[in-house]
């Protein structure tokens, strides 16, 4: 590792330093060895369904047009005009056949083929528009899931997301597909990205502090995750989850309650499923696990997160509901973030129910939700604390689970991969995306 800043304390092997979390030389290289080199979510296919539909997006520090061309296919362009470079398209979202530049109006069409410059007769009589287009970039599809790299690597988005797809074909699978409720929800805070993408790696040690509140308040119902052990749940953590060159890129904690309770299917509704029989593309064993599952929580190197949690209210006196999002952890700056928020469900759930998890999930996630606001106020005393030189003197002990420090067990006949335990107290989930970090970042991992 190059960057002066970064300086472990030699007494530690765990070499997760503090400073990481805020620190201008740490986040730069960040941007160029992480955002410049996986895959990076971007967004959904139903948010560009029809010819010239875009959204804005970043993948880093850059801004990226996703959008449906004329001949029906998806492309992701730098959204930078290829004349002096002016940012072409300022909306988040819209329809658009053309993009035309605010400064000397060149005109590129949805393809990104510039296809129209002023007074080019004059100006630049021989030049070929058909030279220049829009700098494309490489995306792939999960599922309705884009995602976009901006690396040399050949490695597919399936090698990529390697063994957590056995996790996420019971969510994006096995349900019949998800499709996601409004627009993006999304909020600037003071904490870095790292500090909510290894929370929902399956932090589950917080939740008995951090969300003590949300359980006084009576946010959360008997079964929610926030809290100690609930009797009659049990519950797993799959972490250490490989891609297909043997690096970590995802840990996930799913929780199943007891057969007579609640239904599983995540909690959504079990009778829209019951009639229905295993999709095509899971297995027997994967849809078991869907059927029983009431919560999830995980995380997919290096910033999307996933949460669904059954039977939660908004104490409106409605029905509960679960509360069900995907998100991004964009990175702003050392110590600032970007969180973009989706509200998902399964396509088969009716419009009215839709908004009801809609409705819950804002409750809770979001610049209002009671669980976020936990959170992010913690999070930024992380970043309040890393920005000091102290904190180039303490690494983080993330050494919950740990062999050195616990005895746990390992689940023997659980058919999924991963390291996978029957118990989430520990912090194997946190520590999956940290390993992945530390060798991105040229790090010697010791664990
Ligand atoms: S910078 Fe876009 S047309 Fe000149
Ligand atoms: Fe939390």
């Amino acid at each position: 590792m190059e960057s002066e800043n970064f300086m472990l304390n030699a007494d530690l092997d765990l070499g997760i330093p503090l400073k990481a979390m805020n620190d201008q030389g740490i986040f730069n290289e960040e941007i160029e060895r992480i955002f410049s080199n996986n895959w990076i979510f971007l967004g959904f296919v139903d948010e560009v369904l029809n010819p010239g539909d875009f959204v804005v997006r970043r993948i880093g520090l850059n801004s990226v047009i996703v959008v449906r061309g004329e001949d029906g296919r998806i492309r992701a362009f730098f959204n930078a005009c290829r004349h002096m470079g002016t940012e072409l398209c300022e909306a988040e979202y819209g329809r658009a056949s053309t993009f035309t530049c605010p400064y000397h109006g060149w005109t590129y069409n949805n393809m990104g083929r510039l296809v129209g410059v002023p007074v080019k007769d004059i100006a630049y009589k021989r030049f070929k528009l058909s030279d220049v287009s829009l700098y494309e970039i490489k995306i792939d599809t999960y599922e309705n899931l884009i995602f976009g790299n901006l690396g040399s690597s050949t490695q597919s988005l399936s090698d990529y997301l390697g063994e957590t797809k056995w996790y996420l074909d019971i969510f994006f699978k096995a349900s019949g597909g998800m499709k996601i409720v409004g627009k993006p929800i999304k909020f600037i805070a003071d904490f870095d990205w790292k500090s909510g993408a290894s929370n929902f790696a399956e932090d589950r040690l917080h939740t008995i502090t951090t969300h003590r509140s949300v359980v006084e308040l009576g946010y959360a119902s008997p079964i929610s995750r926030f809290g100690y052990v609930t009797p009659g749940l049990s519950e797993i953590t799959a972490c250490y989850l490989n891609d297909s060159l043997g690096r970590p890129v995802g840990a996930f904690g799913m929780r199943f309650p007891p057969e007579e309770s609640i239904p599983g299917f995540f909690g959504f509704y079990g009778d829209h499923f019951r009639e229905h029989s295993k999709p095509e593309g899971v297995s027997e064993e994967q849809y078991k696990v869907f059927q029983r599952v009431s919560h999830w929580v995980g995380t997919i190197f290096p910033n999307l997160s996933f949460f669904t949690a059954a039977d939660q209210t908004d104490k409106s006196g409605k029905p509960n509901s679960p509360v069900s999002l995907i998100r991004l952890w964009q990175p702003i700056g050392p110590g600032k973030t970007e969180v973009w928020t989706w509200v998902v469900v399964p396509r088969v759930l009716p419009d009215e129910i839709a908004k009801r998890v809609y409705e819950v999930t804002t409750s809770h996630f979001g610049p209002s939700g009671v669980a976020e606001m936990d959170d992010t106020a913690i999070w930024r005393r992380i970043s309040k604390s890393a920005s000091g030189n102290l904190a180039r003197r303490i690494s983080q002990l993330i050494i919950g689970g740990l062999d050195s420090v616990s005895d746990l067990p390992v689940l023997r006949d659980w058919r999924g991969p991963g390291l996978v335990r029957p118990t989430q107290f520990h912090e194997d989930g946190p520590r999956t995306f940290w390993k992945r970090w530390l060798m991105e970042m040229g790090y010697e991992v010791k664990w």
